[in-house]
């Protein structure tokens, strides 16, 4: 069965990709330092998958480390999630989202070329587009100068493994330009950690929901959108999941020296104010939301326009917006059990 190394595989992406490989015949390897996920996630694997998912505790800056993984394992590939994500906190201690999320890019490329591995598929971010000039946005859409330092190491990394890429190297890479995963896995087992008050909507949405947070803080309806609220491509993790597969799968088929990238979203956009509709169709509860101010850094809309992934990975959303808030709320729920 052939091994696939998934870095930040407890984290929230990176678990319902653990579950997908499986789905899809491989041996997930996880390493992860659970400084933003928790062994909950393992225990919530065991039960979906009805075996257990090897796991290194460590971080990818650990190069003994990584050696050692590389070494103990027949490793056939790489899907790196490993990074920190917070837009907000990473304007607070940049320094840190270099650290972390550019050395571990090199330290597991590095690795990777030691040990005759090839395959890596790189979790990046619609953030590279920043606001994008036409709507929806396209892989040539070009890119912006990032609202954040976290929108800044994506952007680095991408241009890390296209010069890595452009040298010669024998590695064959797929870039992945996120949209807004949200959602959690049907059983509930495993979902969105929510590790201290969330920055994202969804999990606030759905913590206020339940009564964990007093109000929703719409921020701003004063956009240049339908209901003054701002657009996103919400994008169910399930799928999210299965195109990190696609990708693996794809790549095993290329030549060496390779490099591609897609965006991975609905193609569809919704606003804040639908997605509170949305949630309280789906859950029954009525949210306590107010408009405040803009939040700084916050583009106002964007969405994906799927073309190129589809037609090249045969891939395409399953779920939407609807199911993604109902899998949310039952996640929430879980935890409130
Ligand atoms: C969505 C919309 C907010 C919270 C970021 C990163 C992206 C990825 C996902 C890591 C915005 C509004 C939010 C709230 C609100 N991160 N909002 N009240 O900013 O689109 O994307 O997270 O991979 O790279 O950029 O996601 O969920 O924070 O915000 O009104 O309490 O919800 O203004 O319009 P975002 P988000």
């Amino acid at each position: 069965m052939q091994q696939i190394l998934i870095t930040g595989g407890a984290g929230y992406i990176g678990s319902h990709t653990a579950v997908a490989l499986v789905n899809a015949g491989f041996e997930p390897i996880i390493i992860d330092n659970f400084s933003n996920s928790s062994k909950q996630a393992l225990e919530g694997l065991q039960k979906i998958l009805g075996k257990s998912v090897k796991c290194y505790e460590g971080d990818c800056n650990d190069r003994a480390l990584m050696q050692t993984i590389f070494k103990e394992n027949s490793i056939q590939g790489v899907i790196h999630f490993a990074a920190s994500k917070a837009v907000g906190e990473s304007t607070k201690i940049p320094l840190t989202y270099y650290n972390n999320n550019i050395n571990s890019l090199l330290i597991l490329l590095q690795t990777m070329e030691e040990n005759g591995v090839k395959d890596i598929v790189f979790s990046s971010s619609c953030t590279v587009y920043g606001q994008p000039d036409e709507l929806p946005v396209k892989e040539t859409t070009p890119r912006k100068d990032a609202e954040s330092p976290y929108g800044n190491t994506k952007r680095i990394c991408e241009d890390i493994l296209m010069d890595y890429i452009k040298s010669g190297a024998q590695a064959r890479v797929v870039a992945l330009r996120y949209f807004n995963p949200i959602g959690a896995h049907p059983s509930s087992l495993i979902g969105e950690l929510p590790l201290g008050v969330p920055a994202n909507l969804v999990p606030f949405v759905t913590q206020a929901g339940a009564g964990i947070r007093e109000k929703l803080t719409v921020f701003g309806a004063d956009f240049d959108t339908p209901d003054g609220t701002c657009i996103r491509d919400y994008i169910h993790v399930m799928d999210l999941a299965d195109a990190h597969v696609k990708s693996i799968e794809y790549l095993a088929k290329q030549k060496d020296n390779f490099f591609d990238l897609f965006n991975v979203g609905t193609g569809n956009g919704n606003s804040v104010l639908e997605v509170i509709q949305t949630f309280e169709k789906v859950s029954g509860k009525k949210l306590n939301y107010e408009v405040g101010a803009r939040r700084d850094g916050d583009i106002e809309k964007v969405w994906a326009n799927t073309d190129k992934v589809t037609s090249v990975l045969g891939w395409t959303p399953e779920f939407g917006l609807e199911e993604g808030l109902k899998d949310a709320w039952n996640w929430q729920e879980s935890l409130n059990k």
